[in-house]
C-alpha cells in the first residue's frame, strides 16, 4: 500500500492512518507529527516551523520536502507507506511525484476523507492526544475512560497548540485554498478514491479498507 491521505484538518486522517498501520504494519508518515517532534526537540528546523504552525499557515515547502525525502528513504518504507498531511499544495504534490519516481515507489492511491465543514471545529477543539503513545481522543466524541489519561498506556493527554478556534479557522482557510485542489490533481491521475468520514471510527475504517480493496 502506497497511499496519500487527503482531507481537511480534523477529517480523521491521523485516526484512520493509525488503524491502517496497526493492521498492515507499514509506516505512517505524518508531516504534522514530524514537525511537532522537531518543535519539541527545539531544533533549528522546529523553531522555524513553529512560527508558521502557530498561525495555522503552511511551513515552507523546502523544510517539509527535505523531511519527507529523508523519511521515505528509510528501510521500513520499502513495503509501503501512508502519507498523512502531505502533500499540502500542488508544488509539494509535484515534488513528491518526482521523488517517488526516482525511488521507484509510486503511489497506488490518494484517499480523500470527506467530512462536512460544520463538524470540523468541534472535532479539533475537542481533540486530546497522548503524550506517550500518540493515541487520539475527543472530549465530545470518544473521550478517554478517565479524564486527561490515556486508555492504552496511562500517559498524560495534551491539547495541540494549534487547536484554538482562531488558528483552526486559518487552517481551514489554508486547506480550502491550497490543499483541496489536490483532489483534482489526483483525480486527473486516475488514482483518487474517497470515503465518507462521518459516523463511527470503526465503520469508517471498514469503508476505508473496502474502498482501497484491502
Ligand atoms: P497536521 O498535523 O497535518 O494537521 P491537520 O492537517 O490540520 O490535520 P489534523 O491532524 O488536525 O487532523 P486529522 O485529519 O489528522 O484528524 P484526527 O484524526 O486527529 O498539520 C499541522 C500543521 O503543521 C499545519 O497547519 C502546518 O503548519 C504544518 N504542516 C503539516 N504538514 C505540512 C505540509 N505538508 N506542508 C506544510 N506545512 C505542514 O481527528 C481529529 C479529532 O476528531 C480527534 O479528536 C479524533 O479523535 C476525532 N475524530 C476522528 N474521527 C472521528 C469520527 N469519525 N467521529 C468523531 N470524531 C472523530
Ligand atoms: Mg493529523
Ligand atoms: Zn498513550
Amino acid at each position: 500500500m502506497k497511499l496519500v491521505l487527503l482531507g481537511a484538518p480534523g477529517a480523521g486522517k491521523g485516526t484512520q492512518a493509525k488503524k491502517l498501520i496497526e493492521k498492515f504494519t507499514i509506516p505512517q508518515i505524518s508531516t504534522g507529527d514530524l514537525l511537532r517532534a522537531a518543535v519539541a526537540a527545539e531544533s533549528e528546523l522546529g523553531q522555524e516551523a513553529k512560527s508558521f504552525m502557530d498561525k495555522g499557515e503552511l511551513v515552507p515547502d523546502s523544510v517539509v520536502l527535505g523531511m519527507v525525502e529523508e523519511r521515505l528513504g528509510q528501510d521500513d518504507c520499502a513495503q509501503g507507506y501512508i502519507l498523512d498531511g502531505f502533500p499540502r499544495n500542488t508544488a509539494q504534490a509535484e515534488a513528491l511525484d518526482a521523488m517517488l519516481a526516482e525511488l521507484g515507489m509510486e503511489l497506488d492511491s490518494a484517499l480523500s476523507v470527506e467530512v462536512p465543514l460544520e463538524d470540523l471545529m468541534k472535532r479539533l477543539t475537542g481533540r486530546r492526544t497522548c503524550r506517550d503513545c500518540g493515541q487520539m481522543y475527543n472530549i465530545y466524541f470518544n473521550a478517554p475512560a478517565e479524564e486527561g489519561k490515556c486508555d492504552k498506556c496511562g500517559g498524560a493527554l495534551f491539547q495541540r497548540d494549534d487547536d484554538r478556534e482562531e488558528t483552526i479557522r486559518k487552517r481551514l482557510e489554508v486547506y480550502n485554498e491550497q490543499t483541496a485542489p489536490l483532489i483534482d490533481y489526483y483525480s486527473g491521475k486516475g488514482i483518487l478514491k474517497s470515503v465518507e468520514g462521518t459516523g463511527d471510527i470503526e465503520g469508517i475504517f471498514a469503508n476505508v479498507c473496502a474502498t482501497l480493496g484491502l
